[in-house]
């Protein structure tokens, strides 16, 4: 048997498993993903255990998508570039890092929202963490018109521009301006259920009146923000897309197979359900 895991803070929970179980049992595969839950200070250590023959590769989360990175072999130009990784591959003992949350998001998008259009299109985003680095990395790979991003701490915002040569982009210092743009994107906690479920960083006056409004939070399934873009005649997604399209660019690398995309996303609608 190949065992996957995802490395995660041992206080943190996650959802990955049924969906990866739910796909190995799905194709007949003789895989199983496991929480291996890694305290900071255990990082490389459960590094090594990755490189074990019969370990196919791993997940990583909070904390670690930008503590591994030297720890690792070799780093797709993806996930050298965003400074992050949330999938690595063992292949004979050397570690592969990847990051599938930038194409994932993409994949997620395209389902709402014809990314021909980027080109010509504007596009806010919230926050400037892990997820807002790699989400930004693909909508400047997809050579969005124009990328506005707001955050509590103005400097995170600078070094993103900086890290990922942002020429199309530029630091905004409040959400009114949310009515200029296409597609809006928050990548903060904020609406989330551990974080703060009545919160919404874009007053309803303030939302466009067409577009789309993403929040890669999936947990409630619907944000108050997504909930006000909804009544207002915009289009929403929530993070499942995302979870589940990073997800299944993980699955294919671990198997060589594809990843049955219906089957993961039953199990984990069940699983948050
Ligand atoms: P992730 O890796 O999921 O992106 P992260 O790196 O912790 O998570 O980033 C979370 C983002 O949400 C950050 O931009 C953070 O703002 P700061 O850069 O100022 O820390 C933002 N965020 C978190 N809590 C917030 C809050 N209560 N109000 C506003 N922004 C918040």
């Amino acid at each position: 048997m190949k065992s996957v895991y995802i490395l995660i803070a041992p206080d943190k929970g996650t959802f990955s498993p049924a969906m990866h179980n739910a796909a190995f049992a799905a194709l007949g595969l003789d895989f199983h993903y496991d929480v291996l839950p890694t305290p900071v200070d255990r990082l490389e250590l459960a590094l090594n255990h990755l490189r074990h023959a019969d370990v196919a590769g791993a997940n990583v989360t909070i904390p670690h998508k930008e503590a591994v990175l030297p720890y690792l072999d070799s780093l797709s130009d993806e996930a050298k570039a965003i400074g992050a990784v949330n999938t690595i591959v063992n292949r004979a003992g050397k570690l592969y890092g990847y990051n599938t949350d930038a194409q994932g998001f993409m994949r997620g998008l395209a389902a709402c929202y014809a990314l021909e259009q980027l080109p010509t299109s504007k596009v806010l985003i919230l926050g400037a963490g892990g997820a807002a680095r790699a989400i930004l990395y693909a909508l400047n790979e997809a050579q969005t018109g124009h990328m506005s991003i707001f955050n509590r701490t103005a400097s995170k915002v600078e070094a993103i521009i900086q890290d990922l040569q942002l020429s199309n982009a530029s630091l905004v210092d409040s959400t009114a301006i949310a009515q200029q743009h296409d597609v809006i994107i928050n990548t903060t906690p904020i609406g989330s259920s551990d974080s703060s479920p009545s919160s919404s960083l874009i007053a309803s006056a303030d939302l466009p009146s067409h577009g789309v409004v993403c929040d890669i939070i999936y947990r409630p399934a619907e944000t108050l923000l997504l909930q006000t873009a909804r009544s207002k005649g915009l289009t929403t997604q929530n993070g499942l897309p995302m979870l589940l399209q990073q997800g299944a660019l993980a699955f294919a690398m671990w198997t060589g197979q594809e990843a049955p995309l219906e089957i993961m996303q039953a199990a984990l609608l069940e699983t948050l359900t």
